[in-house]
């Protein structure tokens, strides 16, 4: 990631949203307008946030003095004040806190109090700008007048579109710098208009200012008499804000936590999606489906007749039942669905592309599972509008592919409920967000695929077998070694009565496999599929090892995550790459080298070698037989 933090788009919130509570005690009686403001690098974002907070006097004096010694010093013009120095002062002092990249200023005016989320323009910083923009009303599409339409507006534009934002503001800004030129402003307001109708954006505000001398910031310009709009603050200030369209929704409230400070009370506490909740109402717990009915909702101030959509209260059931930190609570008669695979709408933001295949987490509000990406149905050109082919998504791409999660998730399509609809990307070995996603519709895979339930359970398999299941994964270079310490370890243990079966890579891309290649995909692919396979022969109550290069710490990783706590045994077999390679058993690292084999773990194709891996052998320093009467000793006291 570029030097960039780890967050989320819900932690950001929830940062935000302490905030609010503070900021709200001293301004209880007006509504609040959250805006982003978005544009290139030096399209003069930060002038223009400094020149609003600085009209609505949230500069504090001491503040101001060093501003103007400041501006003296980088030698503006006429001493005139450099607002850009004031916030991008603050974005230094965050930085060194390194919580956020999106900064969140605050300030307010007689009719309406105001957060701003200032994004860094950078091309990369996509990221930013989608977590700005998630939980705003507004966006300030800024131009530079000089300049004109960029592909920066238009990828802006698009997503802050995409993110659902009602309200765009067009300024084109540094009028000041094209000597307030009319025809010029027209030209480019034409110009976004035909690209704003192309993607679907049918109403915004378009207005002609300087931020840095002030025109229609606050005050009208006397030097564009041409123009008889509002000024940004006028709009800013009067612009209406649907609050009310999430409450006129059906109730849905995820749960945060379990609220259980005795064995008196028990609350789920969560802060109201959509809709409005009160005593009586009758919900339901998804993805259970069981119902109850709403026996009180309690806050920090006392008990409430009535909550609505925004606020976080703590709901109390009058029946016992299963809900815990993910769960839904929803009106009974009106739920939202359950599915488990999903179009959607993907915005990339990591440097490491999409890894088609390859499980991440999935957060939507407070569920997290485990999800794979196919390979996109197309990306999107930010310029064209066109719809391109793509096997995966790069920094800053915005696709439309499949979703398939490993549990049913409570979702609604994100045009009707940002909170059930949205969602991030992890990657569950950096940690890092690597996607924000809008869920588009189900593909009522869930619905129609049930688990059977069936009487003889794995249990019962494993206790007429006298054994514990177990999968032993050798994982390691070509030519390491794996299948003949794998062969010599089955062995051992069917002289010892287990029951056992060896998984070969070789063999296996015979078969089953025979249809994948040796692509990352279609690695990943292989091993998901052994994966599977292990853990069906593993649910028979089978001893089962395999053998395959299984190059990549995600996917074993992943499995290991599939089976219970202690059942899956990672044995890398290691061996240098050129003690490998001068084996060279098959010939295959010759032709490697020689050009006629591609993708060859090793050489052009990468291999992570396991950090975690509960036996490692090491084939420089033991033989094969060696080597398997070590894990065996290694394994048996497991029974
Ligand atoms: S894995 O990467 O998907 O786990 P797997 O273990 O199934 O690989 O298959 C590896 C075997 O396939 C190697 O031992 C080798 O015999 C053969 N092979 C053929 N092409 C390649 C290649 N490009 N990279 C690695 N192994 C290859």
């Amino acid at each position: 990631m570029t030097g960039l933090v780890q967050d989320s788009v819900y932690q950001t919130e929830a940062l935000i949203a302490e905030d609010i509570d503070a900021y709200l005690d001293q301004h209880q009686h007006k509504t609040m307008l959250r805006f982003i403001t978005c544009g290139s690098v030096d399209d003069g974002k930060s002038t223009l946030i400094g020149r609003l907070l600085y009209d609505s006097k949230m500069i504090f004096e001491d503040q101001l003095e060093a501003l103007t010694a400041d501006s003296k010093r980088v030698g503006t013009q006429n001493g005139e004040i450099d607002f850009a120095l004031l916030v991008d002062g603050l974005a230094a002092e965050r930085e060194q806190g390194i919580t956020i990249d999106v900064a969140y200023r605050f300030f307010s005016t007689e009719k309406r109090k105001f957060i701003v989320a200032d994004t860094p323009g950078h091309e990369q910083y996509t990221r930013n700008m989608v977590t700005g923009a998630s939980t705003a009303d507004l966006a300030v599409i800024l131009i530079d007048a000089r300049k004109g339409v960029l592909t920066q507006t238009r990828r802006h534009s698009y997503l802050a579109h995409l993110i659902g934002i009602k309200n765009l503001v067009l300024a084109i800004n540094k009028m000041d710098l094209i000597g307030y030129d009319q025809t010029r402003y027209d030209a480019i307001l034409a110009d976004y208009t035909t690209f704003a109708n192309s993607i679907g954006i049918t109403a915004f505000t378009a207005m002609p200012i300087s931020g840095f001398k002030g025109d229609n910031i606050s005050l009208r310009s006397d030097a564009m008499p041409w123009y008889d709009g509002p000024t940004l603050m006028e709009h800013l200030e009067t612009v209406e804000v649907s609050v009310d369209d999430d409450r006129a929704k059906p109730f849905r409230m995820p749960v945060q936590w379990v609220n259980r400070p005795n064995l008196d009370f028990r609350g789920f506490s969560g802060q109201v999606a959509t809709g409005s909740v009160g005593p009586g109402d009758r919900v339901r717990v998804l993805p259970g489906g069981k119902t109850s009915t709403i026996s009180r909702v309690v806050t920090l101030d006392g008990d409430l007749d009535q909550a609505v959509a925004g606020q976080s209260v703590t709901l109390c059931l009058a029946d016992e039942i299963d809900c815990s930190r993910g769960n839904v609570i929803v009106l009974a008669d009106a739920p939202p669905e359950t599915a488990d695979q999903f179009e959607t709408t993907l915005v990339w933001m990591d440097d490491e592309p999409l890894v088609v295949g390859r499980a991440y987490w999935l957060k939507l509000g407070t569920q997290t599972v485990s999800a794979t990406v196919r390979e996109p149905k197309y990306q999107l050109n930010i310029n064209t509008m066109d719809h391109l082919a793509a096997k995966t998504l790069d920094l800053n791409a915005i696709g439309v592919a499949e979703i398939i999660t490993d549990r049913p998730l409570v979702f609604e399509p994100y045009a009707q409920n940002r909170t059930l609809g949205g969602f991030i990307l992890i990657d569950r070995i950096s940690n890092a967000t690597v996607a924000a996603g809008m869920l588009h519709f189900s593909l009522r895979r869930a619905q129609n695929v049930h688990w059977q339930a069936t009487d003889i359970r794995r249990e019962e398999h494993a206790a007429l077998k006298n054994q514990q299941p177990r999968v032993l994964w050798f994982t390691g270079l070509s030519g390491s070694g794996k299948s003949t310490i794998a062969n010599e370890v089955e062995k051992a243990l069917a002289l010892m009565n287990r029951h056992t079966f060896l998984l070969d890579g070789d063999n296996v891309r015979h078969g089953l496999n025979k249809d994948l290649g040796f692509t990352e995909a279609d690695r990943i692919e292989n091993i998901r599929r052994v994966g599977e396979v292990a853990k069906l022969m593993a649910d028979a109550g089978l001893i089962v090892l395999t053998a395959f290069i299984s190059p990549f710490r995600a996917e074993r990783d992943m499995i290991r995550a599939m089976l219970p706590p202690g059942e899956f045994i990672e044995i890398f077999v290691e061996t240098p790459l050129e003690v490998a390679e001068q084996r060279d058993v098959k010939g295959l690292y010759k032709k490697a080298r020689d050009g006629q084999l591609k993708n060859f773990t090793g050489i052009d194709s990468p291999y992570e070698a396991p950090t975690n891996a509960e036996i490692r052998v090491n084939t420089v320093e033991m033989t094969p037989a060696e080597a398997a009467e070590f894990i065996v000793r290694q394994i048996m006291p497991l029974k």
